[in-house]
């Protein structure tokens, strides 16, 4: 066998493994967030999205006024999230109308 020969065919035994990886369909988890369009949506967007995903709030479930409000707080406070009061009572206002679950407290 020459040298030629040789590297070649340690180089395809080197490539083997890696390529049957690839040949397994790769399959990326896709979750899909039921995320409510709406009025105040925009603000949400631009005042939450910069930090984290939608699925931070989806997770929470559905929560009385004051816990939407105690986060947005939260967030301002803990985190140094600059966001307006304006902005801070619509984006409450959003939460608890799409993910609120009726009760003020
Ligand atoms: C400045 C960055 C920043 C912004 C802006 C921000 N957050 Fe967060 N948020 C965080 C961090 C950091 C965490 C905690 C992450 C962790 O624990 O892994 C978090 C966590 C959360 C959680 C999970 C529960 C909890 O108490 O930790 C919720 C709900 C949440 N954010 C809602 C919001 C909402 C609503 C807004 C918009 C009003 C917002 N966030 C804006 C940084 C931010």
């Amino acid at each position: 066998m020459t040298i030629i020969k040789k590297i070649i065919l340690t180089t395809l035994l080197a490539a083997t493994p890696m390529m049957a990886q690839v040949k397994e369909k790769i399959e990326v988890p896709y979750v899909a967030f039921p995320v409510k369009m709406g009025k105040g949506f925009e603000t949400v967007q631009a005042n939450c999205l910069m930090c984290h995903s939608f699925g931070y709030i989806i997770n929470q479930g559905r929560q009385s006024r004051a816990f939407w409000k105690g986060k947005i707080q939260k967030m301002i406070v803990h985190f140094k999230a600059p966001i307006t009061d304006k902005d801070a009572k619509i984006i409450e206002n959003y939460l608890f109308t799409h993910y609120g679950n009726g009760k003020e407290k």
